[in-house]
């Protein structure tokens, strides 16, 4: 129980020293942000070129302020380093490593594993540890507590324990680390008291919950109500099309409504590392508990569909001109899972480029914030959108980044299909919807 005052006062005074493992999307704004708030960070990452950038005062995430990381390492607060020797001089360590799914959609634990038994190895009385990565409910109980208390250390009592999920949005420019409320569960008591002081530092508020299962669950939650919902405005998009209705006027009208509905829209589908994926965490642990969650299921397969969807309507387009997709010139106009971010991990755009290239279509793509394609086979350079959209028999508006002059695409193009809305209020004779 000693360790409590100690660390207690490390912590308010911010003399404790931080430690952030995993300095990706998650890990580097979080690195920065607790260096703002005065404490000295570490931030161990295994790819050293990640640390040799950051300690060069590089940021390589666009949501990482240059300005700000640059700031903080040439004040000394922030550094970082591929050796997890130092980890053993942290007083309060969180890991932001990646929780990816398997193949079969099971859980892959293994950069967290890999990074808990590294850190068990420099354990020590006095420190506290908050796994950040998304996962399923237990897995801070379940996996990380025994890994840890091997080293003969009890959590509540040598060390703290907490679980307190990442919730940044990239590309929000409105909502950042700092502003996002942070939800934490902790293993005991103790270990809750010691989380909250210290992200009561470094964020705006910090919300406690009763266990890190509850903290764990309310993450996946989050993601599960966007899929879902997203899944219900893609249904709608397929359903509106088949009664000849305009889905995106059918949504804007019902967002009128002041209570009771909160808009969602269609698209080519989902992508990103978070919301396709960290559902089928909780569905994962749900089956385990022998209760099969059948929405997060079935808007999985809505949401999954979409891509095939998309090559469907712009087949037809084709067809109505009298154009077969073998051979077709097809400009697909932003590849990226979402608007004005550079991320295509599980972006629709990669389904679709590789189905229309298996088709026989010459597929070609612009994107101002990703330079360079790889779809499975399909491996693709940028081209200039008004370079070349005017040769193309259709262009696809897959992605509605900013800055992109749509109205110079109806004229340029022969044809467009906006999966976006991008083209909002205009009706051109060249112009299709989703
Ligand atoms: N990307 C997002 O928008 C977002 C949002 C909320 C939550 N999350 C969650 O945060 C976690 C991290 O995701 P991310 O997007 O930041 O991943 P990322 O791939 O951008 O970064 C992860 C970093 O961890 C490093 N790493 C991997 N194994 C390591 C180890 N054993 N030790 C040290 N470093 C290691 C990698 O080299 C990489 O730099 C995931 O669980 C993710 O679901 C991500």
């Amino acid at each position: 129980m000693s360790n409590v005052p100690e660390l207690e006062a490390r912590l308010e005074s911010r003399s404790a020293r931080a430690g952030v493992v995993g300095l990706g999307y998650a890990g580097l704004p979080l690195a920065v942000e607790v260096a703002r708030a005065g404490f000295e960070v570490i931030g161990i990452d295994i790819d050293p070129d990640r640390a040799g950038q950051i300690n060069r005062g590089r940021s390589y995430m666009p949501d990482v302020d240059p300005g700000l990381l640059l700031e903080a390492v040439s004040s000394g607060r922030l550094r970082a380093t591929a050796d997890y020797e130092s980890i053993g001089a942290c007083d309060a360590v969180s890991i932001c490593v990646p929780t990816p799914l398997r193949k079969t959609r099971d859980p892959d634990l293994t950069h967290v594993l890999e990074a808990v038994r590294s850190l068990q190895t420099h354990l020590r009385p006095g420190m506290l540890v908050v796994l950040e990565s998304t996962t399923y409910p237990g897995t801070t109980d379940e996996v990380v507590l025994p890994i840890l208390e091997e080293s003969g250390l009890r959590a509540g009592e040598d060390f703290f324990l907490c679980y307190s999920p990442e919730r940044v949005d990239p590309g929000n420019s409105r909502y950042g680390t700092r502003n996002i409320p942070k939800v934490i569960g902790g293993v005991t008591s103790n270990c809750l008291r010691m989380g909250k002081l210290y992200y009561g530092q470094v964020m705006d508020t910090v919300v406690p919950v009763s266990s890190t299962l509850a903290a764990e669950a309310a993450k996946l939650l989050e993601n599960t109500f966007r899929m879902v919902n997203v899944g219900l405005a893609n249904e709608t998009a397929v359903l509106c099309d088949r009664l000849g209705i305009d889905v995106w006027e059918v949504i804007e009208a019902a967002g009128t409504k002041p209570f009771g509905f909160m808009p969602f829209y269609p698209g080519p589908g989902l992508g990103g590392h978070c919301i396709p994926v960290d559902p089928h965490f909780l569905a994962w642990k749900s089956k385990q508990a022998g209760f099969e969650p059948r929405l997060i299921q079935l808007a999985s397969e809505i949401n999954g569909g979409m891509p095939r969807y998309i090559v469907g309507r712009i087949q037809s387009a084709l067809n109505d001109r009298g154009k077969p997709v073998r051979g077709s010139r097809i400009h697909l106009v932003g590849v990226a899972y979402k608007r004005n971010v550079a991320d295509t991990r599980e972006s629709p755009a990669l389904d679709i480029a590789a189905l229309l290239a298996r088709m026989g279509a010459e597929v070609a793509y612009s994107d101002p914030f990703v330079s360079r394609l790889k779809a499975g086979s399909l491996e693709l350079d940028r081209s200039g959108l008004f370079e070349t959209v005017g040769e193309s028999d259709i262009a696809v508006i897959l992605t509605d980044h900013d800055g992109v002059d749509y109205a110079r695409l109806l004229g340029a193009a022969s044809l467009v299909l906006d999966t976006r809305n991008a083209t909002r209020g205009v009706a051109a004779p060249n112009l299709l919807r989703l």
